[in-house]
């Protein structure tokens, strides 16, 4: 079993969604012996965002790219790869203005790419990303889930179906910002539901 853990808290020490990324994969390795662990950490070595010159690279034919779009190119190519090696993506999500991550924004950008990780038929969208687990962490100051202020996952799950990543799991951790015995609780709620997730 390969398994991606892509880390995108701005926080590099003390993140609740690298801890429960961390969890998760803990979870998988102990019962996957011999699976192999690639960690992500958008946070520690963030992403290049889009730009102007990110895009003349992409849309510059590889045989004219100049050696600086070739290398800007790479970096997303590098971040493709390691998504179409592996069978389960764990992705944390923190959530930042009621949305992702700008880290965790830039993977998106990177990893969507037309007729690599999705392509357009006749008959509409297909993802190319397919038969892969995908589970996401959602740590939150407040409590949104299933409320109109949580656009977080209508985004994730639109984003990761457009790619074929259809099987989703959400693992939330809410109210970390409403004190001390919330925070216990959520994480006793998050770790327990990281447990059942895996059983
Ligand atoms: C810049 C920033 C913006 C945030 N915006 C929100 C928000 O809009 N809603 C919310 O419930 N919590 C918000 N929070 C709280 C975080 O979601 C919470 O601290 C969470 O633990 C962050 O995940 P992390 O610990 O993995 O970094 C924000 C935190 C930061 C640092």
């Amino acid at each position: 079993m390969n398994i991606l853990q892509i880390n995108s808290s701005a926080k590099v020490t003390g993140s609740e969604s690298n801890r429960l990324n961390d969890k998760i994969v803990a979870g998988l390795v102990a019962d996957n012996a011999g699976a192999v662990v690639v960690v992500r950490d958008l946070g520690a070595q963030p992403h290049p965002m889009i730009d102007q010159s990110a895009l003349g690279a992409l849309f510059t034919p590889a045989d004219q790219r100049t050696a600086e779009q070739a290398a800007r190119v790479a970096l997303d190519d590098a971040l493709i790869a390691q998504a179409q090696a592996a069978d389960v993506i764990v992705i944390g999500a923190p959530m930042y203005n009621f949305g992702i991550s700008v880290q965790l924004k830039s993977w998106f950008d990177a990893i969507a790419r037309a007729n690599v990780t999705f392509r357009y038929t006749a008959t509409g969208p297909e993802g190319l990303l397919k038969n892969k687990k995908v589970y996401v962490t959602l740590p939150r100051g407040g409590i949104h889930r299933n409320g109109a202020s949580d656009s977080q996952v209508p985004h994730l799950t639109t984003f990761l179906g457009f790619l074929g990543l259809t099987d989703v799991t959400f693992v939330y951790s809410e109210g970390l910002g409403l004190g001390p015995e919330a925070v216990a609780k959520a994480q006793a709620q998050a770790d327990a539901d990281i447990e059942a997730a895996l059983a």
